[in-house]
């Protein structure tokens, strides 16, 4: 009966691991493509120039993942000063800013 109870917690932590992992590993590069259209504009690629006017923009595509989400959320709530990019990240809820930051982690 012993033996028998422990074996049958090992699989269930081991699950609660997976499902841990597959949370942050559940963002949608798909959805945060579209999401990244307004953002283009700016954070244009390959040259990561504004077009106009001309000025530059920090190249976005193919940074980490976790810095993007970190950066967003910190523009998003003010700890990271910058009114446009505060404007472009205000209305992103942590899912938008998961994906996006998916999606520009996926370019080369
Ligand atoms: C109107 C132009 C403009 C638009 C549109 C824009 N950005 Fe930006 N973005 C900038 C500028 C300029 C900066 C540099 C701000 C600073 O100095 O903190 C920046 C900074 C960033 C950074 C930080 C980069 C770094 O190296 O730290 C990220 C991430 C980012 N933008 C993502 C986005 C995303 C995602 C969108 C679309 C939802 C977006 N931006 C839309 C102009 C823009």
């Amino acid at each position: 009966m012993k033996s028998k109870l422990k074996r049958s917690v090992l699989p269930v932590s081991l699950l609660a691991t997976v499902l841990v992992t597959n949370t942050v590993l559940a963002a949608d590069p798909a959805a945060g493509e579209k999401l990244a259209e307004t953002c283009l504009g700016c954070h244009g690629i390959p040259d990561q120039v504004n077009v106009y006017p001309t000025y530059k923009v920090p190249k976005i595509g193919g940074q980490h993942a976790q810095y993007l989400i970190a950066a967003l959320t910190a523009y998003k709530n003010k700890t990271r000063a910058h009114a446009t990019m505060h404007a472009n990240a205000s209305a992103l809820s942590d899912t938008d800013i998961a994906d996006i930051a998916a999606y520009f982690a996926s370019l080369k």
